[in-house]
C-alpha cells in the first residue's frame, strides 16, 4: 500500500490523478467543485450557491464497498479536496462517450433532451448526475424515490414535470452503460488507492491530517487537541465557502471505516459516528420509523450522503434535526480518547447554544439508539418553510406511554425553542398522571411559555414559534387519537 505525503489519489477521466498540494501551491480545504472548476474539461459543473442548497454543482462519487462500487450523487461545494481520495470522481463531461467523432449521449441525457428537460441549462448538469446516481443504483424506482433523488436540486426555469418524466423515461429502457462495463477496471484502480496510512498534507500554511483507523484518529486527537473535526463537512464546508475562514489544523475522519458501521444489539442500534445519514435512513426505517422519517426532510439526498449523525450531534445545533428524535428515544452519546471510553445521556452532552461536554482530546465515535418499548407513542414533527431541504424554524420529538388512559411518562424535546435542543420539563411534569385527552392537553398547552422563551430571527417570529409549539402537543392528541382509532 503507498503512503501519501502531502498528495492524494483519486480517479477522474477513468484515469487516476494526483495532486500533490504542496507542489501545485492548493489548499487543502480547496472544494473539489473549485479544484474541477480550475480543470479545461469540467467547467459543466457549476456553482451555484456555494452552500449545499440548489444542486449545481452535483457530482457522482464512485466509491469501492464490499468489493462494489457504491455511486453517489454529493454538493461538490462543499466538499474539500483530501475527502475524494482513493475516489472515482465522476462528472457531467464523463457520461457521454465519443467515437470516431461521434458522440453518444448516455441515456439520462438524453431522456432529458427528449423531455425537453432543460431551458436556459445551468441547473441540468446538476439535475443529469442526480439522476445518473439513481440510475446507477435503482432498477425500478417508485415516484417518491425519484422526487426524493431530485429534491436536493434547484430548476428556476423548466419546472420538474418535464425531468420527472425524463426520470421515468430512462428507467423504462434502462441498458448497461459504459460505467458498468468499466466497473472491474475501475474496481483495480481503486483497490490500488486503497492505504491505511495517515495522510498528512501541509500546505499554504494548513495542516490537514486524514487518518483511516480509530486508534489514528485518537492518537492524533491527543497530539492535535485542538485540530477541527471534519466528517461529512456539510457544516464545516461552509466555514470555509461562506465565511472564508482559513481552517489551520484539520482532522479529517470521513474514512476512518470503524465509524460507520451500524449494528444492532439486543434492543440497541449503535450507529458509527461517522455512518452517513442516508445509510442510517435505510438501515433503522423498521425499528427506528421516527428517525427515519425526520432523515426524510433532512437535507437532500446531497447532503445525506455526505453528512454524519456524529456531525449533527458534534454542533450541537439549537435546529439539529436529528437531536429532538435522539432525546425522545433516550440516546447516548459515546465518547473516546486514547485511555477511555464514556456513555453520556444525549441531554447530558448538550450543555447550551453549540456547546457540549466534550474534552479536547476526545471525539464521538457512535450514538446509541434503544429500540422503542412496543408501548411508547412516538412522533415527529419538522416545521420549516418548505417540505424539502429546508433548516426547521421548530422541530420537535414526543414520546408518549399510557397507563390505561393516563399519561405515564412523556418527553417533549423540541428544536428551535432555546439556545440548544430542550425537553418541555414544566409542561411534562403537568402531564404526568393526567388523563390523555383534549383537556388536559389544551390546559398543558400555555404552559410551553414556562419551559421557553423563544427569539425571533429570519425564519420566523417569537410568537409564531410560541404557536407552533404549543399546537404540536395538541398535533400529538390528534396523532394518539388517530391511531387508536386504526
Ligand atoms: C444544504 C444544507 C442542508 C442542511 N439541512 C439540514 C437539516 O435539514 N437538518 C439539520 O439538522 N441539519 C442540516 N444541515 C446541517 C448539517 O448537514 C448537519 O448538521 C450534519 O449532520 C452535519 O454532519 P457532518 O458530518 O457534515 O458534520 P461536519 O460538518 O463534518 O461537522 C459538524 C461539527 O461536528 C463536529 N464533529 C463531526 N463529527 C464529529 C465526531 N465524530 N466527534 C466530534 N466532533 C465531531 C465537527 O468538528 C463540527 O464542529 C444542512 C446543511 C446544509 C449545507
Ligand atoms: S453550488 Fe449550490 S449546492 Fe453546490
Ligand atoms: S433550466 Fe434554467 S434553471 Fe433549470
Amino acid at each position: 500500500m503507498p503512503a501519501y505525503k502531502n498528495s492524494i489519489r483519486f480517479i477522474l477521466d477513468g484515469k487516476i490523478t494526483e495532486i500533490d498540494f504542496e507542489k501545485e501551491g492548493l489548499s487543502p480545504t480547496q472544494t473539489l467543485l473549485h479544484y474541477l472548476r480550475s480543470l479545461p474539461g469540467h467547467k459543466g459543473t457549476k456553482e451555484g450557491c456555494g452552500e449545499g442548497d440548489c444542486g449545481a454543482c452535483t457530482v457522482v462519487l464512485g466509491e469501492l464497498i464490499n468489493d462494489k462500487i457504491v455511486y453517489k450523487a454529493v454538493d461538490s461545494c462543499l466538499i474539500f479536496l483530501p475527502m475524494v481520495h482513493g475516489k472515482q470522481v465522476i462528472t457531467i463531461e464523463n457520461l457521454a462517450t465519443h467515437k470516431t467523432g461521434k458522440t453518444i449521449l448516455h441515456p439520462v441525457q438524453q431522456a432529458v433532451i427528449d423531455e425537453n428537460g432543460s431551458q436556459c441549462g445551468f441547473c441540468t448538469p446538476g439535475f443529469i448526475m442526480s439522476i445518473f446516481a439513481l440510475y446507477k443504483n435503482e432498477t425500478k424506482p417508485s415516484a417518491e424515490l425519484i422526487r426524493n433523488a431530485l429534491a436536493g436540486n434547484l430548476c428556476r426555469c423548466t419546472g420538474y414535470h418535464a425531468l420527472l418524466k425524463a426520470t421515468q423515461k430512462v428507467f423504462k429502457e434502462k441498458k448497461e452503460d459504459h460505467f458498468s462495463k468499466n466497473e472491474p477496471k475501475v474496481k483495480a484502480l481503486l483497490t490500488g488507492l486503497a492505504t491505511k496510512d495517515v495522510i498528512t498534507i501541509e500546505s499554504r500554511g494548513q495542516r490537514y491530517l486524514k487518518p483511516f483507523t480509530c486508534q489514528q484518529l485518537l492518537e492524533l486527537k491527543k497530539t492535535f487537541p485542538d485540530a477541527l473535526i471534519v466528517s461529512g463537512s456539510t457544516d464545516c464546508g461552509l466555514k470555509v465557502t461562506k465565511k472564508h475562514e482559513v481552517l489551520p489544523l484539520i482532522i479529517d475522519i470521513s474514512d476512518v471505516a470503524q465509524l460507520s458501521v451500524i449494528k444492532k444489539t439486543k434492543n440497541i442500534w449503535h450507529i458509527g459516528a461517522g455512518a452517513k445519514l442516508e445509510i442510517i435512513r435505510n438501515a433503522v426505517k423498521k425499528d427506528l420509523p421516527v428517525l427515519y422519517d425526520m432523515l426524510t426532510v433532512f437535507g437532500s439526498k446531497q447532503i445525506r450522503n455526505m453528512a454524519t449523525l456524529g456531525g449533527n450531534v458534534g454542533s450541537a445545533s439549537p435546529i439539529g434535526d436529528t437531536l429532538p428524535v435522539l432525546f425522545a428515544h433516550n440516546a447516548t452519546v459515546v465518547l473516546q480518547n486514547t485511555k477511555a471510553e464514556r456513555e453520556i445521556p444525549i441531554a447530558g452532552f448538550i450543555t447550551g447554544y453549540r456547546q457540549t461536554i466534550i474534552n479536547k482530546d476526545e471525539v464521538i465515535t457512535a450514538i446509541r439508539i434503544p429500540v422503542p418499548d412496543k408501548n411508547s407513542f412516538i412522533k415527529s414533527y419538522k416545521i420549516s418553510k418548505r417540505k424539502d431541504l429546508d433548516i426547521s424554524t421548530v422541530s420537535a420529538c414526543f414520546n408518549l406511554e399510557l397507563n390505561g388512559d393516563k399519561v405515564k411518562q412523556i418527553i417533549l424535546a423540541f428544536g428551535g425553542m432555546a439556545a440548544c435542543t430542550q425537553r418541555a420539563l414544566k409542561t411534562e411534569n403537568f402531564l404526568k398522571g393526567k388523563v390523555w385527552n383534549e383537556k388536559n392537553v389544551q390546559t398543558a398547552m400555555p404552559l410551553i411559555e414556562k419551559d421557553f422563551s423563544p427569539i425571533s430571527d429570519a425564519r420566523a417570529g417569537k410568537e409564531m414559534r410560541m404557536m407552533a409549539a404549543k399546537n404540536l402537543l395538541m398535533k400529538l392528541l390528534l396523532d394518539t387519537n388517530e391511531k387508536q382509532i386504526k
